[in-house]
């Protein structure tokens, strides 16, 4: 029997339909929250109203139960670290589906299952999964709410961990809802348990949740399902579910691009600003190159984003970037006073959440890579004592912190334009110890695609699964693709048609990650990227030297600037070079790769392989 009005339809349903309790009339929201409700069994409902008030309140409540440490508030003032189960530290791509009607929809990319079995499968384990808790009912915004076209979303959980977080990093509360019931409008039903329920006087733990996990998404219907980990990306919905696979989806049919990719805004001596984005995997340097501190001078850097970029053409054919999140939720471990000091400003404003950092003995939390000398003492992410012989890290590899944006002293105002900023150049980069130079500039748009198309990376923590291994991650969004890996290639293709060709971003590949014979970095990184987006810059503008190699433009030795770095011209060479033999392995890998898309591989891209290799000479 369907839930529609509040009187006779049980304790539980009928708080969440219950005229007085719910503050919105948005019919469909109501008996979404009703049916989600009866079907979950909380013993309450909540309505998430955003302010700070309630984020007080909350954090309090999460500190009482143990879910929330509480930091020093002198060193990080309204700041809490949470410490997860061992067994739930990151996305877990292998319990990750797309279920479209159609199984060829979801591609070779993801895992598929035919919807109705899966909803099935999925009520089953939602039945009475919040029982003894609290439904928070979260109303979101990705993007801008006054945007042209606002992408709304409703987020249903049982983990008061997933609103305060949801609180930094989406535009929630009052607002929202309100906007979102005087238009009407659709929303992304996300609906998201920790699959923990509680028997009647049965205590809690820290961190619930349920060793069967299962982050499904239903493209067509444009709904997202997350039970049993309270772990960032699977819990928090706006993010990777939302912002990457449902949008990925909805900017195939609407003729925009949802993308992996930070925004940053690059200021030259001359006064003249330039905006870039760039896809790299999962820990491989977006939040680091995003809040870049240049090492050269005149050379100024701001921020728009660090993780998601949603982009459409503008009424010129200009392509515009916006970033729609409202926090960041970097990787802890290698973000430090001097490699990273934007970030390390802006978590040091507090209102701050860490997960799985360590803390210190006076109430501070550290980890891996944050301050040059190593304290002597103390707790790691698991609550065990850790002193430097411990032999293991104190904080976990994917331990992260999570930041409003706009406690970034650099971020860029543009950040707060709806319609975002027109992008100069994309990069591409991955993690790879050989063969791939620092940069490489494409030869054309469509060359561009097609090193996103074959970027790859060596696996880090940031998944579950093994570390290190080489794997083919196309524009950085394997893991995000919430359709067919091929039609969405296409998708690049034929939309990027449609916009001003001569005005179209220019496209690089770059690897911050290159090592030398002796194992160490054959660049510097971090800080010093901004000698290569200065090399970009002037490539835009013409003035940069370039040696064409099969592969693309790299730079002469003394086309990047090294003022003030101590690296020999050999070096440097070192860094940019492009190796026949390794190549020719390479083209063996991205062969196999582009095989597995079968028929669905564009034309375009088999066509920029096969001239790939002529230029080698290798056919
Ligand atoms: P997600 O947030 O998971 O999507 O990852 P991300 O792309 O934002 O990665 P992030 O910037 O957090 O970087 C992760 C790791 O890369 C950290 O361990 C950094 O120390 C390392 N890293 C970032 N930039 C550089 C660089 O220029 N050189 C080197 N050697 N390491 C870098
Ligand atoms: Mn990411
Ligand atoms: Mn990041």
């Amino acid at each position: 029997q369907g839930h529609q009005g509040g009187a006779g339809s049980g304790r539980h349903a009928a708080s969440a339909t219950d005229g007085a309790a719910a503050p919105t009339t948005h019919a469909r929201l109501l008996a979404w929250v009703a049916e989600t409700a009866e079907l979950t069994q909380p013993d309450s409902v909540y309505w998430v109203d955003g302010s700070e008030a309630e984020y007080t309140r909350l954090t309090d409540e999460l500190v009482e139960a143990g879910t929330l440490v509480r930091l020093n508030p002198d060193t990080f003032p309204n700041s809490f670290a949470a410490f997860s189960d061992p067994k739930d530290v990151a996305r877990v791509e292998e319990q990750t589906f797309i279920c479209s009607e159609d199984e060829r929809e979801a591609g070779f990319t993801n895992n598929w299952m035919d919807p109705a079995e899966m909803k099935g499968k999925l009520r089953t384990l939602f039945n009475g999964s919040m029982r003894g808790r609290t439904m928070y009912v979260i109303p979101f915004v990705m993007g801008h709410l006054d945007a042209e076209d606002p992408k709304f979303g409703v987020e249903i959980t049982d983990s008061a961990y997933v609103v305060a977080s949801m609180r930094i990093m989406a535009r929630i509360g009052t607002d929202v809802l309100n906007r979102m019931t005087e238009l009407d409008a659709d929303f992304v039903p996300a609906l998201h348990s920790l699959g923990a329920p509680l028997a009647e006087g049965e205590a809690d733990v820290p961190w619930p949740c349920n060793d069967n996990k299962w982050i499904v998404h239903f493209p067509e219907e444009r709904s997202i399902w997350s039970f049993g980990s309270g772990y960032g990306g699977n819990a928090l919905l706006g993010k990777k579910c939302y912002s990457l696979r449902i949008a990925s989806v909805m900017a195939r049919d609407e003729g925009w691009l949802a993308e992996h990719m930070l925004i940053l805004k690059l200021t030259s001596p001359q006064d003249k600003s330039y905006y870039l984005s760039a896809a790299f995997p999962s820990a491989c340097g977006k939040t680091n190159l995003a809040l870049l501190d240049p090492t050269i001078e005149g050379w100024k850097v701001e921020t728009l984003g660090d993780d998601i970029t949603w982009m459409r053409f503008g009424k010129e054919g200009e392509l515009r970037a916006v970033n729609p999140e409202a926090g960041l939720f970097g990787v802890a471990p290698g973000t430090g006073w001097g490699t990273n000091p934007n970030a390390m400003r802006a978590i040091a404003k507090g209102n701050s959440i860490f997960t799985n950092v360590a803390l210190t003995d006076d109430g501070g939390v550290w980890w891996e890579g944050m301050t040059e000398e190593t304290p002597t003492h103390l707790t790691d992410w698991q609550g065990n004592e850790w002193t430097p012989e411990s032999g293991q890290p104190a904080a976990h590899p994917n331990s992260r912190f999570c930041t409003p944006i706009d406690q970034i002293d650099m971020l860029a105002e543009e950040y707060y334009r709806p319609d975002g900023v027109e992008l100069s150049a994309i990069l591409f980069g991955g993690r790879r110890k050989t063969t791939v130079p620092l940069v490489t500039q494409s030869r054309d748009w469509a060359n561009g695609i097609f090193m996103g198309s074959t970027l790859s990376s060596e696996t880090t923590a940031a998944a579950a699964g093994e570390v290190g291994l080489v794997r083919r991650d196309p524009m950085a969004m394997l893991p995000f693709i919430g359709y067919d890996a091929g039609d969405y290639l296409r998708h690049w293709i034929t939309l990027s048609s449609k916009g001003d060709q001569a005005r179209l971003p220019k496209i690089f590949l770059v690897n911050w990650f290159r090592r030398t014979a002796d194992g160490g970095f054959a660049w510097p990184g971090f800080g010093d990227n901004a000698r290569v987006l200065k090399w970009v810059i002037e490539r835009i503008e013409g003035t940069a030297d370039a040696i064409e190699t099969p592969i693309g433009f790299v730079p002469t030795p003394d086309a990047l600037d090294l003022t003030g770095l101590d690296m020999t011209p050999a070096e440097v060479e070192a860094a940019v070079h492009v190796d026949s033999a390794e190549w020719a392995a390479e083209l063996k890998g991205i062969e196999e790769w582009y095989d597995r898309f079968g028929e669905s591989l564009p034309e375009e891209l088999r066509g920029q392989l096969t001239e790939l290799k002529e230029r080698f000479q290798f056919s």
